[in-house]
């Protein structure tokens, strides 16, 4: 059994020394070290990490750092390298770095892509035809959670890289709102289905299948017709044949490729048919990039391990509950909801990897949103609200879609947030601003929320695959440092199996009389409604 996270003695010589760094302001901190930006940042190739907005000093991360050592995150970063079960409530290895390790991937990885190229080839170039001999120009991913978020996410943030005459739409939802509301705008005749899911079993998935196969069915009326429009990304084989999807329509992974981190697996289908396979595959260089980096370069310079150090010093430390993520380009709005799932289905845990409960917070509530957007919603709350919130910043040197004069503004804008949300406004401040009196209560910021800035020089494929690979390392590290196990999720089961024992209540085909009175209550109302 290993120790105890908080009876480490580095848990321990940080939960003393939190108390001389807590009601520091980084204003002062900032004042107190003119060089605190070239201490407290970090550089790999054109990526920038600036943590300098940190409420942290130079023993603080020297205490986390050893802190990583006594969790042994190398043992468990050289042991997941191995293959080792280190999932060990599925026995699962953890291997989707394999996924991306070019000329290194394994045999069956390799052959999986080179399916995915050809694929892509006869899409791309017409050649693949639907039932009426019409060429396919609409692609719908059907899959949910890990089979949708990360595709959808990295086809939205690619979009300066689409392809022409392809249009790729993501459908998730069991509300038929979501698969009525695509299909309204496309024809049965020049429309392929990717059914993406790792189990071939989740509910909401093979409800939006089924409904898609009638859809075709019906404009084709010939069971033949499903060979041409539907293919599956999946680990299931039995239940894709079972589907009618034939095996040489299935896109093939294993059970060693966690849902959240499966974009990288043939469940990246849709993004490589959104952005063409080359594209695709700058997207795997660039997370093989970052892979190389977390696994080589040294703690005072990894820039995952940071990432996460800092993630715990504000959960465990500071009690930062609330951690928002604000890319400040539109192209990557749909990162927050990826990075909710790898997040926190990762490390939203109570039960540490020996079976224990654990007393010490894990992963903190993520959510964000695209700048400048944000700031005319929520931001009021970060600046004024009182609750300590950490965030990570992240900014784009060149935009991806450029108009003369949006861009500086863009990043003035982001620059000017994660400032006065560090920095703040006193009294006197307003008040030589020329604030009349009787605002000053109103115009004062207390600033001190603490934030990290990420900056990319564009976003590419090459970019977003490093971007997305320093989350996901940053997941792993705090797994290790929090003694989880990130790759299972029992959590979303119970749900799953109410659920289904309600489904039938709801439809009048069994009796609700032993579920709880509230449930009871919504049942009827919802009886009635249907009358
Ligand atoms: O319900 C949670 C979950 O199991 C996720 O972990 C997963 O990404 C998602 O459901 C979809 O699963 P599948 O790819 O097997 O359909």
């Amino acid at each position: 059994m290993s120790m105890q996270v908080p009876l480490r003695p580095a848990w321990l010589a940080l939960a003393k020394h939190v108390r001389s760094v807590r009601h520091r302001h980084l204003r002062d901190l900032f004042a107190a070290d003119p060089e605190r930006f070239d201490q407290f940042s970090l550089r790999h190739g054109p990526l920038l990490l600036d943590y300098s907005k940190q409420r942290l000093v130079a023993e603080t991360l020297n205490l986390l750092r050893q802190l990583a050592e006594q969790a042994g995150w190398r043992t468990w970063m050289e042991r997941m390298r191995a293959g080792e079960a280190i999932n060990h409530t599925e026995d699962r290895a953890v291997r989707h770095v394999d996924l991306r390790a070019g000329p290194a991937a394994p045999p069956e990885v390799k052959a999986v892509l080179e399916r995915i190229r050809l694929f892509c080839d006869q899409i791309h170039d017409g050649r693949w035809r639907g039932f009426s001999g019409e060429r396919i120009t609409d692609v719908v991913n059907i899959g949910i959670g890990g089979s949708d978020l990360g595709p959808r996410m990295a086809v939205h943030a690619l979009a300066a890289f689409e392809q022409p005459d392809i249009r790729v739409h993501f459908v998730a939802n069991l509300d038929s709102a979501d698969l009525a509301s695509t299909l309204g705008r496309l024809n049965p005749r020049s429309t392929l289905f990717i059914v993406a899911s790792k189990t071939f079993t989740t509910l909401e998935t093979m409800a939006n299948a089924h409904t898609a196969r009638r859809w075709v069915l019906a404009a084709a009326n010939d069971e033949r017709a499903i060979a041409r429009h539907f293919v599956a990304a999946s680990t299931n084989l039995a239940a894709t044949a079972e589907f009618g999807i034939a095996p040489e329509n299935v896109f093939e992974f294993w059970d060693w490729v966690g849902g959240r981190f499966s974009l990288w697996s043939a469940i990246g289908l849709p993004i490589a048919l959104a952005v063409g396979f080359r594209h695709f595959e700058q997207l795997l260089a660039g997370a093989h990039d970052i892979d190389e980096h977390f696994f080589n370069a040294p703690a005072d310079g990894n820039l995952p391990l940071t990432m996460a150090l800092i993630a715990l010093w504000n959960t465990n430390f500071l009690d930062a509950h609330s951690h928002g993520v604000f890319p400040y380009s539109h192209s990557l709005a749909l990162l927050p909801s990826h990075l909710q799932q790898l997040e926190m289905e990762s490390n939203g845990k109570r039960a540490n990897r020996d079976g224990l409960a654990v007393d010490y917070p894990t992963n903190p509530i993520l959510w964000g949103e695209a700048g400048t957007n944000g700031q005319h919603s929520f931001f009021q709350l970060l600046h004024q609200g009182g609750a300590l919130v950490a965030s990570d910043f992240i900014a784009v040197g060149r935009s991806d879609f450029p108009l003369p004069g949006h861009h500086s503004g863009l990043l003035a804008n982001c620059l000017a947030q994660s400032s006065a949300l560090a920095f703040g406004q006193t009294t006197e401040e307003a008040r030589a601003a020329g604030i009349a009196e009787h605002l000053l209560p109103f115009r004062r910021f207390p600033g001190n929320q603490p934030s990290t800035t990420l900056m990319l020089p564009e976003l590419t494929p090459f970019t977003l695959g490093q971007l997305i690979a320093l989350y996901e390392h940053k997941v792993f590290c705090l797994g290790v440092l929090w003694n989880l196990n990130s790759f299972d999720q029992w959590g979303v089961e119970l749900g799953k199996q109410l659920a289904g024992r309600l489904a039938p209540c709801i439809r009048n085909e069994a009796a609700s009389d032993t579920l709880d009175a509230s449930t009871r209550g919504l049942i009827d109302y919802l009886r009635q409604q249907r009358i």
